[in-house]
């Protein structure tokens, strides 16, 4: 076990022994490489650097109370991975190697995984690039897969306390036919202004609004949105944000617990009306909402769970998922293959 102030990590990156890589060339995947180094060297013509050739995933692995390892739906981080890849033209890498890729890394990195009472997970950051040169603009014939991990805490520094977000109107971060609803750099670049100016004002992240009527929330630059009010889970279902794989979960175990779940637009008006507001996401887990501020109208939107503590549902599903994820609960969708480590 590496010496780690485990209670206090952040999210942030810490160095880890090794990273996993496997290369595209010739039509063909390699074997995957095991590397110790946190460098790699690129032609300066690859089409990640010129065209955003680049998509990448996020997934945790969790120790649990009975010391096993969980890895948290690494299938459906192969299959966005895979469409991702797909959006922007890159050869998508197959279910068997990022299987493979991700179990190894986590191995590789056992002591790194934050103990069980810490809170804290290894986050696994998959990433794909072009790495075949192009001067012009199409798609490159080479491509590179690698797999790093860092030990993360919360992505808020507020944890699970009840958080501030404001709504940017001034900024959108995909459009209704381009590409936000994939994970790929260029939705992330779009954000950082919006995000970084919210954080300046004082704020945790902010809203997107669909970038064609400006009306409806988005999602955030890291997180989707969901909201409760009258024992119904409401969050947003535009063409424009990222399916979260959290949200996906977080749906079904609101159903579980007795809420009705709708996926339907979410009119800016009717932020006035919730109980609720959380954000979500792997790196977030469940951010609860205390209120939204409108940074153009002035507008301020709270939720009547209020600024103190998470609302009673946010608990309820944050409760429940974490407990499936550190093995508190019993697993019985399947959503954890336990990793021998
Ligand atoms: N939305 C965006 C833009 C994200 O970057 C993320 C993080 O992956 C999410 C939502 C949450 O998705 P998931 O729950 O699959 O991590
Ligand atoms: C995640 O939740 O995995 C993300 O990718 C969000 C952010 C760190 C980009």
């Amino acid at each position: 076990m590496e010496n780690i102030d485990w209670k206090n990590l952040t999210f942030g990156y810490l160095k880890t022994n090794y990273n996993i890589r496997c290369y595209f060339k010739d039509g063909k995947w390699s074997d995957l490489e095991i590397s110790d180094s946190e460098k790699f060297s690129i032609h300066i013509a690859a089409t990640c650097l010129h065209y955003g050739q680049e998509a990448f995933e996020g997934l945790k692995a969790f120790r649990g109370k009975d010391g096993k390892v969980r890895l948290f739906r690494w299938d459906e981080n192969s299959k966005r991975l895979q469409n991702s890849a797909e959006a922007v033209m890159m050869q998508p890498v197959p279910n068997e190697i990022f299987k493979k890729a991700v179990i190894e890394a986590v191995k590789m990195n056992a002591n790194f995984i934050p103990p069980y009472g810490t809170n804290g997970s290894l986050y696994i950051r998959p990433l794909l690039i072009g790495t075949g040169e192009r001067i012009g603009v199409k798609p490159a014939d080479e491509y590179t897969f690698i797999v790093f991990v860092s030990p993360v805490g919360p992505y808020f520094k507020e944890g699970f306390r009840p958080v501030k977000m404001q709504i940017a109107r001034d900024y959108d971060r995909a459009a209704p036919l381009g590409t936000g609803h994939v994970k790929i750099g260029g939705n992330y670049a779009a954000s950082l202004r919006a995000s970084e100016r919210a954080h300046h004002e004082g704020f945790s992240s902010c809203f997107f609004l669909d970038s064609k009527t400006k009306t409806k929330i988005d999602e955030a630059g890291p997180a989707n949105f969901f909201a409760i009010k009258n024992g119904v889970y409401i969050t947003p279902k535009s063409p424009s944000i990222l399916p979260s794989i959290t949200n996906m979960s977080l749906r079904v175990l609101a159903a579980e617990l007795g809420l009705k779940v709708e996926e339907r637009d979410i009119m800016v008006d009717e932020l006035n009306s919730f109980e609720e507001g959380g954000a979500c996401g792997t790196a977030a887990v469940i951010s609860p909402i205390s209120e939204i501020q409108d940074r153009e109208t002035g507008a301020v939107y709270k939720f009547a769970s209020g600024n103190k503590e998470a609302g009673q549902w946010c608990k309820k599903l944050y409760e429940r998922l974490q407990g499936i994820q550190y093995g508190e609960y019993p697993d019985t969708h399947n959503w954890c293959l336990e990793i021998e480590c």
